[in-house]
Formats: C-alpha cells, sequence, structure tokens
C-alpha cells in the first residue's frame, strides 16, 4: 500500500491507497478493483471545491477519501460513496486513521443510488470519466462502463435533483469532441433549469495523445499488448467521430431561478489556485441585477494593458487583464476602459456613461443601450463588482 501525509489548508492527514503503477519502476499493472491515490486529478477536484461550511456533502466515487477527507473540515455530515469494496474499506480506514470516521457515512453503491431521495449542498465528484471502447477488462477507478461521455452527462443531468438551494455540483470530466458540434452546444444540451452553470474546458487532448495517457497510467506502457490496444481504441475514436477528448470542470449551481445563467468557456490560461473562490464568486456575481443606477468597482487586482505606436492618440489595443482568480482578459474598447477606469463605486453607471459620451461626443442614448449588456458581461466575468455587495 502507499501511505502518504497530505496537508490541506487546515488538516494534516495520512492516506493510504494503492500503489501508483511504475512509481518504483516496477512493471506493475493495475487490477481491475485498484484504488487510485492522491492524483493530479483529485487534487485539481480538491482545488476547485468551494469550501463553504455546509450542512451536507457527498463525494461520490470516493476511491481512497481523499474528497471526502477535505469536505470533513468543513461540512457536518459527509457521504462517500463508491462501487469498489476496496475502496469503501480505504475511505473507511482513512476516515478512522483521520479521526473523522463519525462525520463520513461511507455507503456501497453505484452512482447516485446508494443516495436515492436525499438532497446535499455540495456534490464534489471525480468520476470514471475515462472515454474508451469499453472493450476487455473494465478498470473501476477510471472506466464506468458507459458508452462516450455518458457518465458525465448523467451526473450532470441527474445533479439539480439531488441538489439543495443553493448548492454546488463540481464535476471533473472529460468529455467528447466530436467533428459535428461544437463541445459547448454539445454540453450546454444537458444542462437543466434552476441551476446556473459554468463549465471550463481547461484543455483539449487529441486521440492518440488521449490513448497513450491512459494506457500509461494503467500500467500497459511497453507491455507486449501495447500497440494491439492502443490501435484497437484509437480505431474506435475514429470510429466513433471523436476529434479531441475536452478536459475541464463543470460547476452546476442550484439557485431554483427559472431563468439559469450559463457560461461555457474555453480557458487553457493558467490560473489563481485553488480556483474555488472565483467560481463561487461567478456564482453570486450572475445573480446580482445590473441597472443604470448600480454603482460598480473595479477589483484591486485588475490591470489595464495598452498598445500602441509612441505618439498615437489612441491605443490600437487595450486588455483588460486579471491578476487573480481565472485571470481572465477582455479585449476593451475605448468606452469600455473609460468606463471600468472610471468605477469606484461614487457614481452610477449610467452618470459614468453619460459623462463618457459626451467626452467622447457620443449619443447618450445609443451609449447607454450599448454599454449596460457590456457592464453585465463585465460583472459576470469578475472585471466589476456591485459596490457593497
Ligand atoms: C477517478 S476515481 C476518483 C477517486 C477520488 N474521488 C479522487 O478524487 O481521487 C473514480 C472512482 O469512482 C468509482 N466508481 C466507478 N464506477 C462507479 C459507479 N458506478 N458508482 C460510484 N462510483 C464509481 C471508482 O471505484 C473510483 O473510486
Amino acid at each position: 500500500m502507499d501511505v502518504r501525509p497530505y496537508a490541506t489548508e487546515d488538516q494534516h492527514l495520512w492516506v493510504v491507497s494503492d500503489l501508483t503503477p511504475g512509481l518504483d519502476g516496477g512493471p506493475q499493472r493495475v487490477g481491475a478493483n485498484y484504488v487510485l491515490g492522491i492524483s493530479p486529478a483529485s487534487t485539481s477536484l480538491a482545488q476547485l471545491t468551494i469550501r463553504d461550511q455546509v450542512g451536507t456533502s457527498l463525494d461520490l466515487g470516493t476511491g481512497c477519501g481523499v474528497q471526502a477527507l477535505h469536505m470533513t473540515g468543513h461540512v457536518d455530515k459527509v457521504v462517500a460513496t463508491d462501487v469498489n469494496t476496496r475502496a469503501l474499506w480505504m475511505t473507511s480506514f482513512n476516515a478512522a486513521l483521520n479521526d473523522v470516521a463519525a462525520q463520513v457515512d461511507v455507503r456501497n453503491g453505484s452512482f447516485f443510488e446508494p443516495v436515492a431521495g436525499e438532497t446535499f449542498d455540495l456534490i464534489a465528484t471525480n468520476p470514471p470519466f475515462v472515454i474508451s471502447p469499453a472493450t476487455g477488462e473494465r478498470l473501476v477507478y477510471r472506466d464506468s462502463g458507459l458508452p462516450g461521455d455518458r457518465v458525465v452527462e448523467d451526473i450532470v443531468r441527474a445533479a439539480p435533483d439531488l441538489l439543495n438551494l443553493g448548492g454546488w455540483c463540481q464535476i471533473l470530466a472529460n468529455w467528447v469532441i466530436s467533428a459535428d458540434r461544437p463541445w459547448d452546444e454539445r454540453l450546454a444540451g444537458w444542462l437543466g433549469e434552476e441551476t446556473d452553470s459554468l463549465i471550463v474546458q481547461r484543455e483539449i487532448l487529441d486521440p492518440a495523445a488521449y490513448v497513450e495517457l491512459w494506457l500509461k497510467d494503467s500500467g500497459h506502457w511497453g507491455g507486449s499488448d501495447y500497440l494491439f490496444r492502443y490501435d484497437t481504441w484509437l480505431t474506435w475514436m475514429e470510429n466513433q467521430g471523436i476529434e479531441g477528448i475536452g478536459f475541464g470542470w463543470i460547476n452546476l449551481h442550484k439557485t431554483g431561478a427559472a431563468d439559469p445563467r450559463r457560461e461555457l468557456v474555453e480557458w487553457p490560461y493558467d490560473v489563481e489556485q485553488p480556483i474555488a473562490p472565483a467560481l463561487a464568486a461567478w456564482g453570486g456575481a450572475v445573480r446580482q441585477p445590473i441597472d443604470l443606477d448600480t454603482h460598480l468597482v473595479a477589483p484591486a487586482d485588475l490591470q489595464e494593458e495598452s498598445l500602441g505606436a509612441p505618439g498615437a492618440a489612441d491605443p490600437s489595443a487595450i486588455v483588460l487583464r486579471q491578476q487573480r482568480g481565472l485571470r481572465r482578459a477582455h479585449s476593451a474598447d475605448t468606452v469600455t476602459a473609460a468606463l471600468v477606469g472610471a468605477c469606484d463605486g461614487d457614481l452610477s453607471l449610467g452618470q459614468i456613461l453619460d459623462a463618457v459620451s459626451s467626452l467622447l461626443d457620443l449619443d447618450a442614448d445609443e451609449t447607454r443601450e450599448t454599454y449596460l449588456p457590456v457592464a453585465r458581461t463585465l460583472v459576470d466575468q469578475g472585471f466589476l463588482t456591485v459596490a457593497g455587495a
């Protein structure tokens, strides 16, 4: 077994799991009931999980229990589920080892079966999302047994009914990028009502690199059947019309509102970690009402970059760039840059837009009409915040 110390922001833990294939240079292959240790995927999910103090949470597909252990730091009652009885045993063992067994309710069962009829304030899951032909042995730590990305779709579709009002479901996932449909359009089709959704595509893997990655992960790299497995998997992807595999974060926030807010964004760039506070801030920002009487503030970390020829009257490009959170960039025109520059909470949005239109000799009504939606987007994306919010 692998036994290692693991520190969260406020806990010093010990975590037991199965050995990582190849870590000691040995040619190990993982067995069907292999229990994953703390992988880069586990850490990614831990960093995007919103750590508000809440009553109940669900760690679906708990493995060695790493997410459940994190949750004991800010959740009263944690339910951890899995179909692998070795994983359940390890989660129970790790909970006892870290003196949090009373907080963790370990349950056997597939997907949402063991929690039927219950609701949670937080669901965090790193499900078995690997997209494979599902031929040969099923490695339960990564294969759902469902075709393509169905496992992720099923969780996204089911989650709203399992959330309390105000609750979050956060999923680390792979999804298919098919030749015939944009990824965001496809995933938007899975989203239900009463839930705001922020989906961030962090990476696109090409099929060959993806197959290599996962054959290596299971210890098959360099084995006698490596080329056969590689070829079978890649051919299947080709036949399925899979052009690439998206990797990213799905964040669902149950608001109960009839007008769901959605953002599906490709953002492969470096972000501030842990990213969770920025995701929680998005959930709040998209629900802030914005009108011409709203007073807005530019956050302290926002920087403006101007580019242009020396001595030119106007810059040829202006970029607003966040230094924190998702570290988003927004390409701004002169009015937007002037608007953001004037947002210190003193004047209302309408007053600022009127002043800018007068300075730039623009029609005031038209400027208001054009830039109110721009201000809405800037608030949603964290370039502006509502004063006092
Ligand atoms: C990628 S591992 C994640 C482990 C851990 N939560 C983490 O973040 O590292 C996926 C887990 O889902 C479990 N699993 C597979 N099929 C499942 C199913 N149908 N229902 C619930 N859990 C399942 C696997 O046994 C495995 O422990």
